[in-house]
Formats: C-alpha cells, sequence, structure tokens
C-alpha cells in the first residue's frame, strides 16, 4: 500500500465511524409487549420526529449509497403487513395513531444472546448463528431481501428449533440486483455477529457462517462490496456494525480469501476442496 494511501484511509475511516455512531444513534420508533385477551403482542410505534428524520435520510442514503431506504408510514405498514402474512400467516393491526400492532415473536434476539457473556463461546450461541444465517437463505430463497438484516433484527426461538427475521422498515432499492441485495444482508448479518465474536473466534464463525448461508455467487457479490475502504456506504455499514479499522479490515479480508479459495477449488482441473 502506498505512504499516502493508508492515513488517507485512516482519516476516512474515522469519519465513517462518527458517522456511524449517529446513524446508530438516530431512533425512529418506539416498541411496547402487552397482554391483550391472554394473547402477546408487539406494539411499534413511529416517534413524532420519526417523518422528519426519514425525510432527511433519503439524501444521505443517496450520498452514501446505501441502495437501501427507510419507509413512510404508509409503506412501512404495507410491508409489515405482506411479510408477516406471508412469512406466518399472521395478521397485522394500525390503530387509530398509527401504532402498528405486530404478532409476538417467541424468543430472543441473537445480539442480545451474543451479548450475553454466560452463552459466550457456547454451542447455543453458535446454533442460534447458524439459525439465523439459514432463515436468511430461506428469505432469500422466497425471493425477499430484509434491507437491515442486523443480529439485532432476527428472534431466534431455541424451543421451537426457528429462527424469524423481523422489523421491516427499511427496503432495498429495487433497481439494485438481487445478488446485491442478498450480499447486502448476509453483510450485515456477517457484520453484526462477528462485532460480538472474540477476535480468536471470527475466522471460524465466518466460514461456519457462509457455508451455511450456501450460495458463492452472493458471497464473491459480499467480497467485492467491503474490498475498498474508502467506499461510499462505509459510514452507513459501520452504523451497523461498529467495527474498528482492523477488525473490519480482518474481515473484509477474511471474506475475499475464502471467495477466492471457493473460486480456485471449482475451477476446471482443481483439486476437490
Ligand atoms: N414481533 C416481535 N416479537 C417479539 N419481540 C419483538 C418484536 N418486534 C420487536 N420486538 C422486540 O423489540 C425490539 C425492538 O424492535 P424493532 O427492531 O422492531 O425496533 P427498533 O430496531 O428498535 O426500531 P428502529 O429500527 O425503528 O429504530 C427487538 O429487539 C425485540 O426485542
Ligand atoms: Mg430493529
Amino acid at each position: 500500500m502506498s505512504g499516502v494511501r493508508a492515513p488517507a484511509e485512516r482519516v476516512w475511516f474515522a469519519a465513517c465511524a462518527a458517522l456511524g455512531w449517529l446513524l446508530r444513534s438516530a431512533r425512529y420508533a418506539t416498541v411496547r409487549i402487552d397482554d391483550e385477551d391472554r394473547v402477546r403482542l408487539v406494539r411499534k410505534r413511529r416517534l413524532a420526529h420519526a417523518p422528519l428524520l426519514i425525510a432527511m435520510s433519503r439524501p444521505l442514503a443517496a450520498v452514501l449509497d446505501t441502495g437501501v431506504r427507510v419507509l413512510p408510514h404508509r409503506e412501512w405498514v404495507e410491508r409489515e403487513r405482506q411479510l408477516h402474512r406471508c412469512l406466518r400467516g399472521a395478521s397485522v393491526r394500525v390503530e387509530a395513531d398509527g401504532t402498528l400492532v405486530l404478532p409476538y415473536l417467541a424468543g430472543e434476539p441473537l445480539a442480545a444472546l451474543l451479548d450475553d457473556p454466560a452463552l459466550a463461546e457456547t454451542e447455543r450461541q453458535q446454533r442460534a448463528i447458524a439459525g439465523a444465517v439459514e432463515a436468511l437463505a430461506a428469505l432469500h430463497r422466497r425471493g425477499i431481501t430484509h434491507g437491515d438484516a442486523m443480529a439485532d433484527n432476527v428472534i431466534v426461538d431455541r424451543a421451537a428449533g426457528v429462527s424469524h427475521w423481523f422489523d421491516f422498515e427499511t427496503v432495498h432499492d429495487a433497481r439494485r440486483p438481487m445478488a446485491w441485495r442478498r450480499a447486502d444482508d448476509l453483510r450485515a448479518l456477517l457484520t453484526t455477529v462477528l462485532a460480538r465474536t472474540a477476535p480468536g473466534s471470527r475466522a471460524a464463525t465466518l466460514q461456519r457462517m457462509l457455508d451455511a448461508y450456501g450460495d458463492e455467487e452472493v458471497v464473491r457479490e459480499l467480497a467485492a462490496s467491503v474490498a475498498p475502504v474508502l467506499r461510499r456506504p462505509l459510514a452507513f455499514h459501520l452504523g451497523q456494525a461498529a467495527l474498528s479499522y482492523r477488525d473490519e479490515r480482518a474481515i473484509a479480508r477474511l471474506v475475499r480469501e475464502r471467495s477466492e479459495l471457493r473460486a480456485t477449488s471449482a475451477a476446471p482441473g482443481a483439486p476437490r476442496a
């Protein structure tokens, strides 16, 4: 690397990390879990300033080239309705003040399971990660992408052995190729998991996650998207997963090595891996 490039990359990274922190701090909604007629449900209500934040996020998303947008209220309601119906046959109600009443999903968010020090490095965490990846791959096979596929937005139900993606406020730009949209979801999940994984276990966790996802075309797209530090969406990516420069670079390198290794072993005449 040239002598000028490395400091320039670090300055860019620091600026993106600061903007990422701001993006992460923005709150759009409050969530309350209620019991109504002995049925547990979730009430999600947008805050008064949400429409302004969402309007402001549009030009920023264009500048950062994020490939996603946060939906305005009416489109958000429609998407939650459509996805809860199609994924779990559940209905979504809207109250007079615009509050969404969503089905309660039993279990725990993957992020909470990974943040629990009592579960650090356990088989249970590994199973939860694999379940979330498999549920994402299943979503993708149905032609759906999430748009904000962080470990915070998937609930792992250990008792039932299933994982449910939720929080459908953000949507991918439909003009982006499907492989790009899938890779963006995979990036969000991978980085938010690895940000919560001990450095010594990251390489093995990454390999297991990409194996469980099982689509090398998407892994190639992912490797290309995270390769440059000087990329426009870096602030958005760091907003999802607060990684240090070193960790972000190490993850990008691991994805690239994995993708290159698979490409080599798939080449005609190459020995089988
Ligand atoms: N359908 C659900 N079933 C069970 N728990 C839920 C459900 N929806 C939300 N939760 C709980 O509420 C938390 C926050 O929900 P959600 O991810 O929808 O909003 P948010 O990310 O805080 O809001 P935003 O992304 O709009 O800033 C989740 O991490 C989860 O613990
Ligand atoms: Mg969320």
